[in-house]
């Protein structure tokens, strides 16, 4: 007889994670960016993996470390964000952390562009990357469960309720990153804590200020729990 050690939740699953920011580079040396530390993302991805996942991390230029017990792939553009996780389908279920540039520069020069006496400052003309929740959200091989993240200003939840729609995914773990709130060592891009809403069709689900840790915990719970019903 087979020695029983009792399974973890998530034994057998696959889950993709992206997180950070992209870099979307204007010629060799220069990029655009933005103040995603990866904090949240990484942390879902290690709390996954704690609950028996086989966790693919696809991760942007961030200054934290790999998650411990998490396969990850570093990427540094949206389009090699988006090659990235296409190429790890099927899965069981994705969750899209990572801040992704929306635009590019439409021509990323071969060579530092030089300062030329009486030319002025060059102008970027900018082009939108590829959706990546989106493009899975609406796959042939859709995971089971898809879980976006939506960063807003104003009108949170009319935003993230859009944004569940257009994306094809199952929840939206939506993030207030206006003024106080937002940004900086204390903010929720950078910072270590966040108050987030879960929107799906059933509703919006409230959960109070916790550490990101704890709500990477608690969205690993959650969907542990949507899993659970499906058969590996
Ligand atoms: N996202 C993505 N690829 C993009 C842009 C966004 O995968 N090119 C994902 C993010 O990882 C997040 C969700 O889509 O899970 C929402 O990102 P957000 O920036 O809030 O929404 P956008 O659709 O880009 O709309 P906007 O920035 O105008 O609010
Ligand atoms: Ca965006």
């Amino acid at each position: 007889a087979r020695l029983d050690v009792s399974p973890k939740p998530l034994s057998g699953r696959r889950i993709i994670v992206t997180s950070g920011p992209t870099h979307e580079p204007i010629d060799p040396v220069r990029y655009i960016a933005n103040r995603s530390s990866g904090k949240q993302g990484h942390a879902i991805a290690a709390a996954l993996a704690k609950l028996g996942a086989d966790v693919r991390l696809v991760s942007g230029p961030v200054t934290i470390a790999d998650p411990a017990g998490v396969k990850t792939i570093h990427v540094e553009r949206a389009q090699e964000m988006r090659d990235a996780v296409e190429q790890l389908l099927p899965a069981d279920a994705a969750v899209f952390v990572a801040a992704v540039a929306d635009w590019r520069s439409e021509n990323s020069a071969g060579e530092k562009i030089k300062k030329v006496a009486g030319e002025g400052p060059p102008v970027l003309r900018m082009v939108e990357n590829p959706d990546i929740l989106a493009g899975v959200g609406h796959h042939s091989q859709r995971p089971g469960l898809v879980v976006g993240f939506a960063a807003e200003t104003q009108d949170l939840l009319r935003n993230a309720e859009a944004k569940l729609r257009k994306k094809g995914a199952d929840f939206i773990v939506a993030n207030d990153v206006s003024h106080e709130s937002g940004i900086g060592p204390s903010g929720v891009m950078g910072g270590d804590r966040n108050r987030v809403r879960i929107v799906s069709r059933a509703g919006v689900e409230e959960w109070p200020e916790m550490s990101k840790d704890e709500v990477a915990a608690r969205l690993a719970a959650l969907i542990a729990e949507r899993l659970k019903t499906t058969v590996v």
